[in-house]
């Protein structure tokens, strides 16, 4: 055996690991999924684009991928998705809730409709405590799991998005926060992931810009731009055993977006 394929071995971060990824079939999901999958992990993708989710597993190694559908909403697709992972590729290491929307682009609060909000918030968090309650189901009898949700800077910040939408992230991180207490007994751990704006049909469709125009906006970070993929390298971090003792953590991907304090400008 070469030293190539000893380290290449080495490399595989999540080698032998099983992976239920929701929204996977898109954006971040799609990138976690593909990353997640050249690291040795068996993943299952759950999402509602039916076509687009086979694709991708397709165009992955079929005997290692799966896809389900899964409206997230719904308890029983979240626990049918949860029971899949276990029964096809016998358990289940990583629970990634990622699925998301942003929601219409109102931002005025006497606009938004009861049904507007609560479609926002059925999505983001109702869909991420129903990933969170199977994944721990099956996790807890076996003393160990990884799960992690998307977030985003709006769990920290306001004005960034519609007050569904903050107040989705917002909550996120107090269940995230919640469970990593409960769950730490169990040898689970539970984080989220937050990022700042990723070129995804989801940002690109709220802010009506194209990838360019995406890359454009205000990063206080200069020189580069974020892309799912840097999204996909924390989640495989938080998912892996290199994070083994990152419980109850919010990790931002933001280029410091969140601690810029724009009443102050010594650097600009
Ligand atoms: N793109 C950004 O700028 C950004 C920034 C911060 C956080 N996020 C979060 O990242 C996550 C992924 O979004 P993305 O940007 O990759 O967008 P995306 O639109 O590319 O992917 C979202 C996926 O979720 C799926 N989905 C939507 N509703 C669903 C449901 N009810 N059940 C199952 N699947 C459903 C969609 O079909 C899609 O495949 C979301 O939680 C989003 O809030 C995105």
């Amino acid at each position: 055996m070469g030293s190539v394929s000893l380290v290449s071995a080495a490399a595989r971060r999540l080698e032998g690991k099983v992976a239920l990824i929701t929204g996977g079939a898109s954006g971040i999901g799609e990138s976690t999924a593909r990353l997640f999958s050249k690291h040795g992990a068996k993943v299952v993708i759950a999402d509602i684009q039916d076509d687009l989710g086979h694709s991708v597993c397709k165009d992955l190694n079929s005997q290692s991928t799966s896809f389900v559908h899964c409206d997230v909403t719904k308890e029983k697709d979240v626990e049918n998705a949860v029971n899949l992972s276990v029964s096809k590729f016998g358990k289940l290491d990583i629970m990634f809730n990622n699925a998301g929307i942003a929601g219409v682009a109102k931002t005025n609060i006497l606009e938004i409709t009861k049904a507007e909000f609560e479609q926002v918030v059925g999505i983001n968090l109702v869909g991420v405590f129903l990933g969170t309650k199977h994944a721990a189901r099956v996790m807890i009898p076996a003393r160990h799991g990884s799960i992690i949700t998307t977030a985003s800077v709006c769990s920290t910040v306001g004005g960034s998005a519609s007050h569904g939408y903050t107040s989705s992230k917002h909550g996120v991180v107090g269940l995230m926060r919640n469970t990593a207490v409960e769950l730490g007994q169990f040898g689970i751990r539970v984080n989220c992931v937050s990022p700042y704006v990723v070129p995804t049909p989801l940002a690109k469709d709220f802010f009506r810009l194209d990838d360019d125009g995406i890359h454009r906006v205000y990063s206080n970070l200069k020189g580069t731009v974020l892309k799912a993929e840097d999204v996909a390298k924390a989640v495989l971090y938080l998912g892996s055993d290199e994070s083994n003792y990152v419980s109850g953590h919010n990790l931002f991907v933001d280029g410091g977006f969140t601690i810029v304090n724009p009443g102050f400008s010594m650097y600009a």
